[in-house]
């Protein structure tokens, strides 16, 4: 897909995407310029015979003539707008556009932030949500479908005067939407294909194309590593482990260096605690952690920030045969720790152990992993709030500020020595698993023992990664959760 910035006037498109407010006379420039094509045609229907209020998501489609089509989007009353809410009437607007089964190019109108008195918005921000917002809306995963639908090719940003910020804007947009549709392809492909091996070479390809640095370890080479920890997980599977680093380094002294670890099992069936057939079903969506790191660093080889970034991730499956990891078992992770199994199920925690091990030798100023890692966060905040927990309050403030502004919901979860209770072990250093009692912040405690870092945090993204019902911007399936937050907190 393409993506360009276009004066209203040169627009080339076959369907275009225009807002109106509630209870507003005044007409943005693209809506009087469609008004123009339609010889009036628009006004007439929207101000006097009012087919639409212009509420919140409402729509009115009208066919300018046989080559241009126009969407009229509601965004609601306008002092009542939110960054939020324009991305989900774009999201929800382009879904429409999609199910119209047109191909060919799109063009949406970028809002005139210095409308919105209570936006803090600027035109960077705004033309960055609407491409993504647009992408998430136009997603879908068709491989394997019998009857394709055509598809939008291009995706043209209208705006009276394109400036550099716009231009920015757009491009961060472009990069981040397109994170989002490789981590979300890669979640949506089944795990029989997608195994430990496959994103090993997947790694491995991404850094040639864009010339990063990569170490990526098998098996025998993640003994010598002593992370006997994440390979007791992956031991009962007939597919082997991997275990993936890839680098990106600015041209010059980096600013800050940032570690980011995303929990790659690509399939956690429970391992002898065998999870029940309902729970398993979307469980080839547990490598979305290392499915999102893995796009987020090819946006950031293209953004070029002055970022020093590792992107890692612990590959294997979580399986139950013969040679599977045992309750009871007690296990030695790469820095010396002894998890006694509580239960084969709790896998995340044990593999990310050893993945924030290995992050700590990288002399890096913080560290964040990104994890579908508990059942329990979809308890506490259901399916539309990440769980974001970490042992900086100063870096989870900045993270919270940046996912409000770019549209995502987190919501932050203690992590209390008190916790410790939990997972107290006879005979090891901590159990993995302790009740179900504060489910997502003990094993965000559990995480914390694994890091020497004063700047680690950590997403607990099992409810948001991936949806069973479509919400108000994302349809069912991956949803790239955080990649648009993460992006941001990486180039602040
Ligand atoms: N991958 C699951 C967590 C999960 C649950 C992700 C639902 C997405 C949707 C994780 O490995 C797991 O199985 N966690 C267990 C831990 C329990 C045994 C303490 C859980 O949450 O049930
Ligand atoms: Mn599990
Ligand atoms: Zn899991």
């Amino acid at each position: 897909m393409r993506f360009l910035t276009k004066k209203i006037k040169e627009e080339n498109s076959d369907i275009i995407i225009c807002f109106i407010y509630e209870n507003e006379e005044k007409r943005s420039d693209v809506f009087e310029y469609l008004n123009n094509l339609s010889n009036n045609v628009l006004c007439e229907q929207i101000y006097k015979f009012k087919v639409i209020k212009g509420s919140f998501q409402e729509t009115f489609e009208y066919s300018i003539n046989e080559n241009l089509k126009t969407l009229i989007v509601g965004l609601g009353k306008k002092n009542e707008l939110t960054r939020k809410k324009l991305s989900q009437c774009i999201a929800s607007a382009t879904r429409r556009i999609k199910n119209m089964s047109k191909k060919g190019s799109l063009a949406i109108e970028l809002i005139d932030t210095s409308n919105c008195s209570n936006l803090e918005f600027n035109d960077q921000d705004a033309a960055q949500i609407t491409l993504s917002a647009a992408r998430i809306g136009l997603y879908e995963f068709d491989k394997y479908l019998h009857d394709k639908k055509q598809k939008i090719e291009t995706i043209e940003l209208l705006s009276k005067e394109i400036s550099p910020e716009i231009e920015q804007g757009a491009e961060i947009g472009a990069y981040t939407s397109f994170a989002m549709k490789f981590a979300k392809d890669l979640i949506n492909e089944s795990a029989q294909i997608v195994t430990p091996k496959y994103i090993a070479n997947l790694a491995e390809q991404i850094a040639k194309e864009h010339d990063l640095e990569s170490q990526i370890y098998n098996k025998s080479q993640i003994k010598n590593m002593k992370m006997n920890a994440f390979l007791a997980v992956s031991r009962g599977s007939a597919n082997d482990p991997a275990f993936i680093h890839l680098t990106y380094k600015p041209k010059n002294k980096p600013r800050k260096k940032i570690a980011l670890i995303g929990k790659g099992i690509t399939f956690d069936a429970g391992g002898l605690n065998i999870k029940p057939a309902a729970s398993m079903l979307t469980m080839k969506s547990d490598m979305s952690g290392a499915a999102s790191v893995l796009g987020i660093i090819q946006a950031m080889a293209k953004l070029k920030p002055d970022v020093e970034l590792h992107v890692i991730s612990a590959l294997c499956e979580n399986m139950a045969s013969g040679s599977a990891y045992k309750q009871g078992d007690i296990l030695t992770a790469m820095n010396g720790k002894t998890i006694e199994v509580d239960n084969t199920d709790a896998e995340g925690r044990i593999t990310l152990a050893d993945a924030l091990c290995y992050a700590d030798k990288l002399g890096v100023d913080e560290i964040i992993d990104i994890a579908t890692l508990t059942g329990a966060v979809i308890v506490a905040l259901g399916n539309n709030i990440t769980g974001i927990m970490g042992n900086n309050q100063k870096q989870i403030n900045k993270f919270k500020d940046i996912a409000s502004r770019y549209c995502e919901n987190v919501w932050q979860m203690p992590i209390l020595d008190e916790l410790k209770e939990n997972l107290k072990s006879e005979i090891a250093d901590f159990k993995n698993t302790g009740g179900r009692n504060a489910g997502t912040s003990t094993a965000a405690w559990f995480l914390s023992n694994f890091t020497k870092s004063k700047s680690w945090m950590h997403l607990d993204i099992a409810g948001t990664a991936y949806l069973e019902k479509t919400n108000k911007e994302t349809i069912s399936g991956p949803t790239g959760v955080m990649i648009r937050s993460l992006i941001n907190y990486i180039l602040s």
